[in-house]
C-alpha cells in the first residue's frame, strides 16, 4: 500500500505544490485557461496538498470560506488509488472542524459518481463552466 504525506495550510504556504498540480491537471490536461484556473479566491481558502513517498506533490484541493470545495485534482498517474477519496474526506473533516453544516461543490459531470460515493447529492440544472458541463452538489454533514 502506498504511503502519502499531507499538508494543509494557506495559499501562501502551499502555492508552489498546489499550483504545480493544478496547472498539470486543469490547464494542461483539461485545457482550462490559466486566468480562469488561478482566481482571486485562493488567498481566502484553506488548501490541502498530498505528496507521494518521494515528496512530490500529486494532489490538491481547496475549501472556501463559504463551505464550497473546489479545484479537486489528482495527477493522472495517481488516480484510482484512493488519493481523491483521501483528499475529499480531509476537506469534509476540515469543514466539520470549523462547524460547517453543509458542504457544496460544482462537479464536472464525469465526477458525479465519485462525489456521490462520499455523500454528495446533485441539485439544479447542468451548466457550463470553463468549457465543461457541471452540476452543483451538496453534502449535509449532520446526516
Ligand atoms: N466515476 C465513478 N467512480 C469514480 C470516479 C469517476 N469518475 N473516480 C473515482 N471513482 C471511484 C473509484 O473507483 C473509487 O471507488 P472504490 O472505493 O469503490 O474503489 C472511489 O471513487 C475513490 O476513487 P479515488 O481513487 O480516490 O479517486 P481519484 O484519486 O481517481 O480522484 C478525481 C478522483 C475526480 C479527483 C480525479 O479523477 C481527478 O483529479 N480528475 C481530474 C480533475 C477533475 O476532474 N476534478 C474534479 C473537478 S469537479
Amino acid at each position: 500500500m502506498s504511503v502519502y504525506q499531507m499538508r494543509t495550510g494557506s495559499w501562501q504556504t502551499l502555492i508552489k505544490p498546489a499550483a504545480e498540480v493544478r496547472y498539470q491537471v486543469f490547464v494542461q490536461e483539461q485545457n482550462v485557461p490559466l486566468n480562469i484556473e488561478m482566481d482571486a479566491l485562493d488567498n481566502e481558502c484553506e488548501h490541502v496538498v498530498i505528496y507521494d513517498q518521494q515528496g512530490r506533490p500529486i494532489a490538491t484541493a481547496r475549501l472556501l470560506p463559504n463551505d464550497h470545495i473546489g479545484r479537486m485534482a489528482v495527477l493522472a498517474e495517481h488516480r484510482g488509488q484512493g488519493v481523491g477519496a483521501l483528499l475529499l474526506k480531509t476537506l469534509i473533516e476540515m469543514a466539520l472542524i470549523r462547524g460547517s453544516k453543509t458542504v457544496f461543490l460544482s462537479a464536472q459531470l464525469h465526477a458525479l459518481p465519485f462525489y456521490t460515493k462520499y455523500g454528495f447529492n446533485a441539485y439544479g440544472e447542468i451548466y457550463e463552466d470553463a468549457g465543461m458541463a457541471h452540476r452543483m452538489m451538496r453534502n449535509e454533514l449532520s446526516n
